[in-house]
């Protein structure tokens, strides 16, 4: 019985600590202050294992190497992503620089996952990031589009990036 009584005070005490924690605007929300290693570490695990659970791996992707989907897909990319992760030669924007957690540069980052996860990351988006889910406005096909572009970033120059750029001049995503 005492043990379960000073249990119970722990987890009371627990509790209040927590409310007092969230109710009196101690905690600094500004994008300019970085989380503590444990927060960092907690976040980038949770969204990591995340997408590789929720991804999946047998969804059947069209032929990420046709041209002219890579096409499709970079006047997606230049549209709606390039200001917040960059590509070969463009820097990111204002908006991209100030935002926490810092988008990624796709020409490295996009290595890192299979097609299957850029189609769902790119489709949900990311919670409290700042990565918007495209999924309420872009069909799938418009997705994987974005995704054989994006697979290709990786390895494009700043010369064949700006190729790409001329080819498609006046071409929107509408
Ligand atoms: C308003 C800014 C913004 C726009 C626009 C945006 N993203 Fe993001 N994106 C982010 C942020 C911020 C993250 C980082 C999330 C994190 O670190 O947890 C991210 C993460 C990602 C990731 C995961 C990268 C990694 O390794 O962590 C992918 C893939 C991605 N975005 C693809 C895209 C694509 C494709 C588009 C365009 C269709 C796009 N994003 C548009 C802000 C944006």
């Amino acid at each position: 019985m005492k043990y379960l009584i000073g249990g119970g005070s722990v987890i009371a005490a627990f509790i209040i600590g927590y409310l007092i924690f969230i109710y009196s605007g101690i905690y600094n929300i500004s994008a300019m202050v970085p989380h503590d290693k444990l927060t960092l570490w907690m976040m980038n695990t949770v969204r990591d294992n995340s997408i590789m659970h929720n991804a999946n791996n047998d969804l059947k992707a069209p032929d990420l190497s046709d041209s002219s989907l890579v096409k499709m897909g970079f006047i997606h990319y230049r549209e709606m992503c390039v200001g917040c992760h960059g590509a070969p030669g463009i820097e990111q924007s204002e908006i991209a620089k100030g935002l926490y957690p810092h988008p990624p540069l796709l020409s490295r980052a996009a290595k890192d996952w299979t097609p299957q996860q850029l189609f769902w990351i790119t489709k949900n988006g990311l919670k409290m990031t700042g990565m918007p889910a495209f999924g309420p406005t872009h069909s799938d096909e418009m997705i994987w589009a974005i995704v054989a572009f994006t697979k290709k970033l990786p390895t494009l120059t700043k010369k064949q990036y700006q190729t790409l750029d001329n080819e498609t001049k006046g071409e929107s995503d509408e």
